[in-house]
């Protein structure tokens, strides 16, 4: 086991009774359990042109749509997160509108929905149940059930692939399905290696605040690490993206008062002049003091890079989170706070 070859002690894994772990390691059968939800889904009535895609969900549930608008970046769609209680002033029934919450109970994404039913968008809706099914079943309005007894955040790749089999389904992008499905044999014969390479640099991490940078077109991929370090390692964590950052971040490192670890994930797509920016920066960063670790992002198609990405940040986080004795998938304080928020009237 690979536990050994770093010493990470067998006795940590008590800090996972959830098994959070098991969760992670699924996401390679996530991708075609997601791919296929919508194949039964009743879409007849929106076979009209839409001038844009809305995506509604917040902290986990967003993620999968940022990746999304991320991953289709190159395609002819105008796709946008909404990641708040308001609809934008130009939705109308030209609009696709998609309600991703797993819990179905988050008052913002409801908010939203609430919106583009009085805006005549149409919708469609990703969950498990709660509010939104409810209101989804009432209304007759296509929605995709997901599989409940994970945290929202372990949900996240099926979410994508239902989502974006929809867009396919609805023709407003091509078909992915010949890169969808090498995709789950890719992950799974990765899993070993990234959980390794997982397991060595959350030993960096300990006492560090990490900080993830990558070019902007990935900008998604190192915020999805910076949520998962602050809801499965329950730390402080940062990210930015070049070229951004070195117009003002930078700077920042002549004062340096935190403890950090920067990550920097770099992607064949990253632009030349990024790719020097990256190297230039994490050389300031050693002069100042901060560690630093680059990783490059490999794979057989952008899809494969990103999932496997996103699987290296999650482990990531996951081992870290045994190493501090956090347990990884309880979130408290998250929870706390929504409740003291008390029950939203619009
Ligand atoms: C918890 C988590 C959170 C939730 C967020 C929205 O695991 O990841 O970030 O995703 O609070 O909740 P849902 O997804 O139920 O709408």
């Amino acid at each position: 086991m690979a536990d050994e070859a770093i010493g990470l002690p067998p006795e940590l894994t008590k800090f996972d009774p959830e098994n959070m772990r098991g969760a992670i390691l699924e996401v390679p059968s996530h991708v075609e359990q997601g791919y296929r939800m919508p194949d039964s889904l009743d879409l007849r009535k929106m076979d009209g042109k839409f001038s844009a895609v809305l995506i509604a969900g917040m902290g986990g549930s967003s993620i999968a749509g940022l990746l999304l608008k991320s991953y289709l970046e190159d395609e002819c769609i105008r796709l946008d997160v909404i990641q708040d209680y308001v609809l934008p002033k130009w939705a109308d029934n030209k609009t696709l509108l998609i309600a991703c919450s797993y819990s179905g109970n988050t008052e913002e994404t409801l908010s939203v929905f609430k919106e583009a039913r009085r805006a005549e968008c149409s919708i469609v809706a990703v969950t498990t149940g709660g509010k939104l099914e409810e209101y989804t079943r009432i209304s007759k309005i296509p929605t995709m059930l997901l599989q409940a007894g994970y945290q929202p955040r372990a949900a996240m790749t099926v979410q994508f692939f239902a989502m974006l089999r929809v867009l396919e389904r609805l023709k407003l992008i091509p078909s992915k399905a010949a890169e969808v499905l090498k995709l789950k044999e890719d992950l799974k014969n990765q899993l070993q290696s990234l959980e390794k390479n997982a397991m060595i640099l959350s030993d960096k991490l300990l006492s560090k605040t990490p900080i993830i940078y990558t070019s902007r077109r990935f900008g998604t991929v190192g915020y999805r690490w910076k949520c998962q370090f602050n809801e499965n390692s329950k730390v402080m964590s940062y990210n930015n993206v070049f070229p951004e950052l070195n117009h003002n971040e930078v700077e920042g490192y002549a004062n340096t008062r935190g403890n950090y670890h920067a990550i920097i994930l770099r992607f064949s797509e990253d632009h030349r002049r990024v790719q020097r920016r990256m190297s230039l920066t994490k050389e300031i960063m050693l002069r100042k003091g901060i560690s630093a670790t680059e990783i490059g992002i490999t794979g057989p198609s952008l899809l494969s890079k990103l999932f496997s990405a996103i699987l290296l940040g999650d482990l990531t986080s996951y081992y870290l989170a045994l190493r501090i004795g956090m347990n990884p998938s309880k979130v408290e304080l998250i929870e706390g706070f929504k409740k003291d928020l008390g029950p939203y009237v619009a």
